[in-house]
């Protein structure tokens, strides 16, 4: 398919057959494709500049708006934010933060976790096969299970920092379960290590909370967000406590830097894109279109639905149902997609702003897909 235009929560070919969009650009246009907000926040910063300087020389008020309007909404002492290119240097920001922070080399991981793919995230990047060809990694990262509470002895006072999704995604849309995200801050307050959590994908309301941690009562010493916070622009961004940050600007000086992190363009649509979010009923909303899609994706070839708000996980029956399902849907006009380590699933993460009746849409279009097979 080769995309013409897009807009909502409609993707169109160059034949203007229209797809309904429960992708999202993978968890990223959470505001669906060229929301006029966005639309105009950027038209009003090409008019007055693009790239000029972004090590702090030059103060440019997108990119201070978007930090401060972050640290209005997330729990002291989560205050200070630094932005970048893309989640997975986000990820390499917070590792290498925590690592300058606490003097210890030793970053704790989870199985089946996904990070990214740069070198850093790579590391703590929890399937092996994945990896193996670009070994060797940095050194020094251990594994542990997600939500096995007997695995969190292993986190000592070697360990730098702990790296964890709130809900692991490429797993599978996994849950915290029983209060894990808790014992395990309990654990990185006795051993002194950082918590680092990657709300990369959780984050900026997609799972019914602005912040996914705050289903679960704890609150990280590093969040990483990226995808949902550039309402469709490349961004990341990882945030700590003021004292935590200014460690990255001594010994040595200049401890992250990056040319086009905070660019002003794609700060004013990320801008645009949280106070949309922040300031509308979106994030409830959430919640309750769940609701409707658990109530409308029923169907005997789907064994289980995970997830939270509009991240949806539906597993079935089979990796083979699941490919055709994909491949199928799309044809019929919607675009689903896989999870990269759970073949069974078929990924739902539309933008925030579909309406019920697309969701519902959506949802029928699946069941007639596997309907389809069923015969
Ligand atoms: C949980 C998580 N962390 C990190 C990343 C990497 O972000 P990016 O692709 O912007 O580098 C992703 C992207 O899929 C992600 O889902």
């Amino acid at each position: 398919m080769q995309v013409s235009y897009a807009e909502g929560s409609y993707i169109y070919d160059q034949n203007n057959k229209s797809y309904l969009d429960f992708v999202a650009g993978v968890s990223a246009c959470s505001l669906g494709h060229r929301h006029p907000k966005i639309v105009s926040a950027i038209k009003a910063q090409l008019d007055k500049y693009l790239h000029v300087m972004v090590y702090g020389e030059y103060i440019q008020e997108p990119a201070v708006a978007l930090c401060k309007l972050l640290a209005q909404h997330l729990p002291k002492p989560l205050e200070s934010t630094y932005l970048t290119n893309s989640g997975t240097e986000a990820i390499e920001g917070a590792l290498k933060l925590a690592k300058r922070f606490t003097g210890r080399s030793q970053i704790v991981a989870a199985k089946k976790a996904y990070h990214g793919n740069t070198m850093g995230a790579m590391s703590v990047l929890g399937i092996e096969k994945q990896k193996q060809a670009f070994r060797p990694l940095i050194p020094d990262v251990h594994f542990i299970e997600f939500n096995n509470e007997s695995h969190l002895e292993q986190i000592t006072t070697k360990t730098a920092a702990v790296i964890l999704e709130t809900i692991q995604g490429g797993a599978g849309f996994i849950e915290p379960k029983q209060n894990y995200l808790q014992k395990v801050r309990q654990r990185c307050n006795a051993a002194g290590a950082i918590l680092i959590l990657d709300e990369i994908q959780t984050g900026i309301g997609r799972t019914g909370k602005l912040f996914g941690f705050e289903h679960y009562n704890c609150v990280p010493d590093v969040v990483v967000t990226g995808k949902g916070l550039g309402g469709g622009l490349p961004i990341g961004a990882f945030t700590a406590s003021k004292e935590m940050m200014d460690c990255l600007m001594d010994n040595p000086k200049l401890g992250h830097i990056t040319t086009f992190g905070g660019n002003p363009v794609i700060a004013a649509a990320a801008l645009a894109t949280l106070k949309e979010i922040t300031s509308t009923n979106l994030i409830a909303e959430t919640l309750e279109k769940e609701a409707l899609i658990r109530e409308h994706l029923v169907h005997p070839l789907i064994k289980e639905i995970h997830g939270k708000g509009l991240m949806i996980a539906a597993i079935l029956s089979s990796s083979e149902i699941a490919n055709q399902v994909i491949l199928k849907c799309q044809d019929a006009g919607m675009i689903l997609f896989w999870l990269l380590f759970e073949p069974r699933a078929i990924r739902i993460t539309p933008p925030l702003t579909i309406s019920n009746q697309d969701l519902i849409k959506g949802c029928n279009i699946i069941k007639e897909v596997l309907n389809s097979l069923k015969n």
